[in-house]
């Protein structure tokens, strides 16, 4: 399947995607790399790497609906299939949600339901919880909701801080993204309208 990634800045997880997809028995394929940030450094390592790349800065659009419609355009040209947003920080409207329906996957650093949002370690660490994680789902046009691909668990630590526990679930980060898209893009996780339909153990 032809993938393209959505970034706003590191771009690790992006990384992560492209170094898995060398494998020969990958079922996906990175065939481009968007930023809405123009000076994204995941963007530039990508662009080193011969992955097409492009910089669409959204303060160059009158709206968001520009935007997006701008975004869909350059994925379609892309022959994209699947969208791995990755890092990307931006809300979406609800017409690109929905030309994506069941083909865009987000990643995010806890174990949604909990913690949908910013400043997702500070808030875990405030309110105590002992296991934090990250959670790949499906999209939907409400922020972080949306069907769960996949989860994976971390302890946190008595002496934990936001930086440390952050540096702990991105190495799960880095794992879980790229097994839970060689499944989806394989379909070894089928969508339904709101349920998963699994044909695989969850790792
Ligand atoms: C990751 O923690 C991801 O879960 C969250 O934003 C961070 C992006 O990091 N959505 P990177 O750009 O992939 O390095």
């Amino acid at each position: 399947k032809r993938v393209g990634v959505l970034i706003s800045g590191r771009g690790s997880n992006m990384m992560s995607l492209v170094e898995a997809a060398k494998a020969p028995d990958y079922p996906a394929e990175i065939v481009v790399v968007v930023s809405n940030r123009p000076e994204a450094p995941g963007l530039a390592w990508a662009k080193d790497r011969g992955i097409p790349t492009i910089a669409l800065d959204h303060r160059t659009f009158r709206s968001r609906e520009e935007f997006d419609d701008q975004l869909h355009r350059l994925l379609l040209a892309a022959r994209v299939e699947i969208v791995a947003c990755a890092g990307f920080m931006r809300l979406m409207t609800p017409e690109l949600v929905a030309n994506w329906h069941n083909r865009m996957i987000n990643i995010h650093p806890s174990l949604l339901p909990c913690f949908k949002g910013l400043h997702t370690h500070e808030r875990a660490l405030a309110a105590g919880v002992r296991i934090s994680g990250c959670t790949v789902h499906a999209v939907r046009h409400e922020m972080d909701t949306g069907p769960i691909l996949g989860q994976a668990a971390v302890c946190v630590a008595a002496n934990d801080t936001a930086e440390s526990l952050a540096a702990r679930v991105l190495a799960a980060e880095h794992k879980l993204y790229p097994q839970i898209l060689r499944l989806f893009a394989s379909d070894q996780i089928l969508l339904d309208e709101n349920a998963v339909i699994t044909k695989h153990s969850f790792p």
